[in-house]
């Protein structure tokens, strides 16, 4: 792979070797419909794990048998995905996920469709990413955490700040549709999640569905699933050798990797950053 590395869109940074200028302004004018359910994050924040929550609750039918689809295809990643798949011709409901800011999502998804968006303790996002970053062919490897951790504070990492992109879709909730969950909440009380998630959408679960959702959508069951886990979907974009996708899936585990320097200094700029707590538990 070449390339490898960041392109800025609009100022926001993103993987030079999937992105494509032409599609990221197509999807600005992209037609909303009414049904659409767009999963909306940070990376590292928890994308795959509601990718195949939601393709469990509308898609289970097409992830078996011998025709199975891959997440990908049944909850594609908008504005990768967008090149390979007609979406117009994709059924309702739609399922997408997204990392892009308020600014560069579909405009009409200010006025129908909904949006779940997933925040990250953002010291573990970092931590994750860091080894993303070995992991995945398509990005830059990083000599250390500390390097990594630097450019992230400065957002200079595909996806731009995290204090930026978190911001930005909470101050804009009013303005979408759209309901605020934590990683670290779904890793709390995944059954409780679900039924949130459920109420939201408006689609009855029961208690059938909702155990099998908790029961295949666990972190071992998805380690271990080739449907639930993308690296096995695109082998020539990760390296086996150095990581994993579903990596630990932990939280709070930033505590083994940050030092008591890296630290202070995180939270000293998270304070600056931040305007007003969030509430979300992990307010430094
Ligand atoms: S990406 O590349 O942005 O789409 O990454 P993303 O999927 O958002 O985040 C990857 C992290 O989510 C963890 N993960 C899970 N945790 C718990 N349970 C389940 N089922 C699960 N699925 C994915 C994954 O392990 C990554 O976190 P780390 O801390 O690196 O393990």
């Amino acid at each position: 792979i070449t390339d490898i590395g960041l392109i800025t869109y609009k100022g926001f940074n993103l993987i030079r070797n999937v992105h494509e200028e032409v599609h990221l302004h197509k999807l600005e004018k992209f037609e909303i419909r009414e049904n659409d359910i767009f999963i909306i994050t940070y990376p590292k924040s928890g994308t795959t794990w509601m990718q195949y929550i939601l393709a469990l609750m509308y898609h289970s039918d097409q992830l078996n048998g011998e025709h199975s689809k891959r997440i990908m295809e049944v909850v594609p990643w908008i504005e990768v995905w967008m090149k390979r798949i007609d979406y117009s011709k994709m059924p309702s409901p739609r399922t997408f996920a997204s990392h892009l800011p308020p600014n560069l999502v579909p405009q009409q998804l200010r006025d129908r469709g909904k949006v779940i968006y997933i925040a990250r303790n953002p010291k573990d996002v970092a931590v994750s990413f860091y080894y993303f970053h070995n992991f995945s062919k398509l990005l830059e490897d990083k000599p250390d955490f500390d390097t990594f951790l630097d450019q992230y504070l400065e957002g200079k990492v595909f996806g731009n700040s995290w204090f930026d992109h978190i911001q930005g879709w909470y101050s804009n909730k009013d303005n979408f549709n759209l309901l605020f969950l934590t990683y670290e909440e779904m890793r709390k009380d995944l059954r409780g999640t679900l039924v949130k998630v459920s109420n939201f959408l408006d689609k009855n679960l029961d208690d059938a569905m909702l155990d099998m959702i908790v029961e295949k959508s666990s972190f071992e069951s998805m380690r271990l699933c080739p449907n639930a886990n993308l690296e096995h979907q695109s082998p020539k974009y990760f390296d086996h050798s150095k990581g994993a996708m579903l990596r630990k899936g932990k939280v709070g585990d930033w505590k083994r990797t940050f030092t008591v320097a890296q630290n202070e200094k995180f939270d000293k700029i998270y304070k600056e950053k931040m305007k007003a707590p969030l509430g979300f538990g992990w307010d430094l």
